[in-house]
């Protein structure tokens, strides 16, 4: 492991979110402020295989920090699954001098950047950006607060049109295999029910609840799906459902791709330039192969190789406080 730290690398990798850029922005400014020399790589580890870089200043990063995406763009690389390809890219990093990497990105990308500092004896410094806020040692993930939002106002324009139908809508979001993007959303949209990845389901659960709220001249009911739920897709909960019940008219939309673009919440813009630079700190400390996260509030740091052998779990009293009010 190397002694001083002078030029470092960053790279976005995995599913974008809206604050990428804001961390990008930061982590250079700050780097910049420390006298180090930063260069960009584009499309996340596969650019780094393909020697994609570019030299990243002040004003290169200039007019990034509202914008949502990553504009050093990103990918899932499947080369970089293979220890050939991260010979070839340890390579590119020896030739251009780097001495350190940032990582920004979710579980899979930060697996990725442990595998590779323990393979080859690189500094690197992951930071959690994924809308699914499903990583270990931070509370919140860059992108999570953003799409929650984009899931409230959808959720609020879909109820308009629920209501003057007096219909059941299916609403399924994202997440992977983790429920805290659909808790939360159905918390902050007042649904009536949620299915998550982490509780088991089972329709008649459902059908009690809406047979409750008709008694109670209910309008119309949302329900929001976890795309990683254990029964199956919205779809298949729709009609199955309407093949039992038939006291609603069931619709179902999949919010889609539409959760993961937008200009990011102030509260993600302010995350992202904290542990942006928390990234410059961290590797001036030598607190090297670790990831930043806020934690309770305060900036900290977590061993990579705790936070890929975790997740943030669901929060039980959210899911309780959850099942209590919503009807
Ligand atoms: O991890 C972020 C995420 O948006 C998940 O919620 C979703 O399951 C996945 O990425 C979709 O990935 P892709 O854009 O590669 O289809």
């Amino acid at each position: 492991m190397i002694d001083s730290i002078s030029k470092i690398a960053v790279l976005t990798s995995g599913g974008d979110s809206p604050g990428m850029n804001a961390a990008i922005r930061s982590l250079v400014r700050s780097a910049k402020f420390n006298h180090l020399e930063v260069l960009g790589i584009h499309k996340g580890f596969q650019g780094l295989i393909d020697s994609s870089f570019i030299d990243l200043d002040m004003r290169s990063v200039s007019n990034i920090l509202g914008k949502g995406g990553t504009f050093l763009r990103s990918a899932r690389s499947m080369d970089f699954f293979d220890s050939k390809y991260r010979a070839i890219a340890f390579d590119h990093l020896q030739k251009n001098n780097i001495d350190a990497l940032v990582v920004i990105g979710g579980n899979g990308s930060l697996t990725g950047a442990s595998i590779f500092s323990s393979e080859f004896n690189v500094p690197v410094i992951g930071i959690p950006a994924s809308i699914d806020n499903d990583i270990y040692g931070t509370d919140y993930s860059i992108g999570y607060d953003t799409a929650l939002e984009t899931i409230v106002e959808s959720v609020d324009k879909i109820r308009d049109t629920a209501n003057s139908h007096n219909r059941l809508f299916f609403i399924e979001v994202m997440g992977r295999k983790s429920g805290n993007l659909a808790l939360n959303a159905s918390l902050a949209s007042g649904a009536c029910f949620v299915i998550l990845p982490e509780k088991d389901f089972q329709l008649v659960e459902l059908i009690d609840r809406l047979e409750e709220n008709k008694k109670s001249n209910k309008q119309s009911s949302i329900v929001i799906v976890a795309e990683g739920n254990n029964y199956g897709p919205s779809y298949k909960i729709a009609q199955d459902l309407s093949a039992v019940y038939s006291a609603y008219e069931s619709k179902v939309t999949i919010l889609g791709h539409v959760q993961r673009g937008g200009t990011p919440t102030s509260f993600d813009r302010i995350l992202a330039s904290q542990l942006g630079m928390a990234a410059i700190e961290s590797l001036q400390l030598k607190n090297y192969n670790t990831m930043v996260g806020l934690v309770n509030n305060s900036v900290e740091n977590t061993p990579l190789s705790e936070v890929i052998n975790a997740t943030n779990d669901l929060s039980e009293s959210l899911y309780k406080l959850n099942k209590i009010i919503s009807s």
